[in-house]
């Protein structure tokens, strides 16, 4: 029951729908992928405080944390501009905490997967 990168990038898109952005009206979905094969997803929910909004990595991150998984190979980023939708700063150090060394999955603009390991995105991470 392996879970390819194209399919962690369609359940990303189907989170698209779901992101609750009045402010912003950009939607971003995210797909979680644990090492028992698990898939958790997020999109981005935000506020009429702005601070307060959750970015989808960090919605996928929280539900997965939050039902007992920790250990995560793969996370796929889509968002309604289309192309890479890279993780923000703080996405990479909520990943970090859990998975230094995590495959980050993103969909360029002629539809074809780009990969990096988060490592490779937050080079120097913070950690106690
Ligand atoms: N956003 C994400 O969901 N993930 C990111 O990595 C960057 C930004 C959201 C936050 C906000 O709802 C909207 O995109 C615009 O910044």
């Amino acid at each position: 029951m392996n879970v390819t990168d194209r399919e962690l990038i369609d359940r990303a898109k189907t989170m698209l729908d779901k992101a609750y952005v009045p402010y912003s009206e950009f939607h971003v979905g995210a797909a979680l992928l644990d090492s028992q094969g698990n898939v958790f997803t997020g999109c981005n929910v935000e506020n009429s405080s702005y601070g307060c909004a959750c970015c989808a990595e960090r919605t996928a991150v929280f539900k997965a944390v939050s039902e007992g998984s920790r250990s995560f190979e793969a996370i796929a980023i889509v968002s309604s501009a289309g192309g890479e939708t890279y993780p923000c700063g703080i996405c990479r150090q909520v990943l970090s905490e859990f998975a230094p060394k995590i495959r980050v999955i993103l969909e360029n603009n002629d539809g074809e997967l780009v990969t990096y390991t988060l490592d490779e995105l937050l080079p120097h991470s913070f950690s106690l």
